[in-house]
């Protein structure tokens, strides 16, 4: 399979690059991705040393540069990662997300329905969300029969996107497959998202900025297990279904940092005390959902799928993850993986966005 997999400088896409390149070496893999703010190439360094794997930038906003990608490498699978993904940066700038998760998803349906003759040769697997079904009260669980509820404009942008791959397929025949997952953690993960911004802030000693009263709940699954979810997917899973992917793993944000605190404490020696004390409650997200919670039945039945991972064992792996990369998380927060591009890629200059003005993606 010649397997396009858009977002893959992100966090999962990488993750997932980072497992299945060397993994499969029948198997080609393209990286297309626009390297916005939450990109690294660094995270796939080791992926892109396998004779398999090649990188692409491109904005999948732009249909002209997504129908050249197709015709440059003719995928015959899609998998769809490439989004903005973060709540907050949604609620203060929507518009970026509807370009790049409405838009830009359109643009790779329109590439594929144009591009695959028959169109029944290909495959587009959608990565979605659990935030399309809103908010879940104490009790219940979100099914693939779950009616769309979003609250945010990002999980809005991407019921649309959801709703755009199905209507693809209905009225084309377009062969998709869709997954809507719970919230993902683990190496990689850009820190402006809950678990790395409370290690790394935990670890320089800066306030843990908890929304509201922390009673949020949330469904954690280590990022591995959701790509080899992913992958079963697109190997086992029947075209025109949809797998909700969840850890079984229900916390409160508070639970959550309280953990956090106490791996940090045991991985550094400090003490877990002084850590907690750093706990600095915030006003709340507005629109802020209380809780998600997958029931993964389907996953476990159809696909034999199962998490591996325990939350303390998984977690414990991640805090160790970002205190043994200090060099990613300084260019993560600094950008400074442009000058790893400079070192690492002799085209650099494609690797940049056009003009070559570095500075200016
Ligand atoms: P991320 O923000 O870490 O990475 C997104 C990647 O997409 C980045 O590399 C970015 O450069 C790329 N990208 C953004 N706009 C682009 C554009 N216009 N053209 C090309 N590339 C572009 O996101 P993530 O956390 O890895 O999420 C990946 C996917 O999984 C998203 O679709 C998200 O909605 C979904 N998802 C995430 C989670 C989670 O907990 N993180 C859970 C369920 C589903
Ligand atoms: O559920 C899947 C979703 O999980 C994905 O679709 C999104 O792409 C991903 O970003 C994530 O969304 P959340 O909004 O749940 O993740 P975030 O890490 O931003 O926040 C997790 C919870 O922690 C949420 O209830 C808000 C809260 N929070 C977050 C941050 C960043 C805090 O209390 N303090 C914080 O500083």
């Amino acid at each position: 399979m010649r397997i396009l997999v858009t977002g893959g400088a992100g966090f999962i896409g990488a993750n997932f690059l980072h497992l299945m390149v060397p993994r499969y070496p029948q198997h080609t893999f393209i990286n297309l991705d626009k390297l916005t703010y939450a990109a690294n190439l660094a995270s796939v360094s080791e992926a892109a040393r396998c004779p398999n794997y090649s990188f692409v930038q491109a904005d999948i906003a732009d249909a002209h540069a997504v129908q050249a990608v197709f015709a440059q490498y003719q995928p015959d699978v899609v998998i769809h990662f490439a989004a903005e993904s973060h709540v907050d940066r949604s609620i203060l700038g929507p518009a970026e997300f509807m370009q790049t998760n409405i838009i830009g998803t359109f643009n790779l349906l329109e590439a594929c329905r144009t591009t695959w003759s028959p169109i029944s040769q290909g495959l587009f697997q959608h990565i979605s969300t659990d935030e399309v079904f809103g908010s879940l009260g104490a009790t219940g669980y979100f099914t693939e029969h779950t009616r769309y509820d979003p609250s945010s404009p990002y999980s809005a942008s991407k019921a649309a996107s959801d709703h755009l791959v199905r209507a693809y397929h209905r009225t084309y025949g377009l062969p998709v497959k869709l997954t809507n997952c719970s919230n993902n953690y683990g190496p990689r993960q850009f820190p402006e998202k809950l678990i790395p911004l409370m290690i790394l802030n935990a670890v320089a000693g800066q306030p843990l900025p908890v929304y509201g009263k922390g009673q949020n709940v949330r469904d954690w699954l280590y990022v591995e297990d959701h790509c080899e979810a992913l992958w079963s997917v697109l190997m086992q899973g029947q075209v025109g279904a949809t797998y909700a992917i969840g850890g079984g793993c229900e916390k409160t944000n508070l639970d959550v940092v309280h953990t956090v605190c106490r791996i940090v404490a045991e991985e550094t020696g400090r003490s877990v005390s002084s850590l907690e004390s750093l706990i600095t409650f915030v006003p709340d997200r507005p629109g802020h959902d209380l809780r998600y919670a997958i029931d993964s039945t389907h996953m476990r039945t159809e696909l034999g799928w199962t998490p591996q991972e325990s939350f303390m064992s998984g977690l414990r792996k991640t805090v160790r993850w970002y205190l043994e990369n200090t060099a990613w998380v300084e260019d993560v927060r600094t950008g400074a993986y442009r000058q790893w591009l400079a070192t690492n890629y002799e085209h650099r200059e494609q690797l940049l966005p056009a003009g070559g003005k570095e500075g200016s993606a």
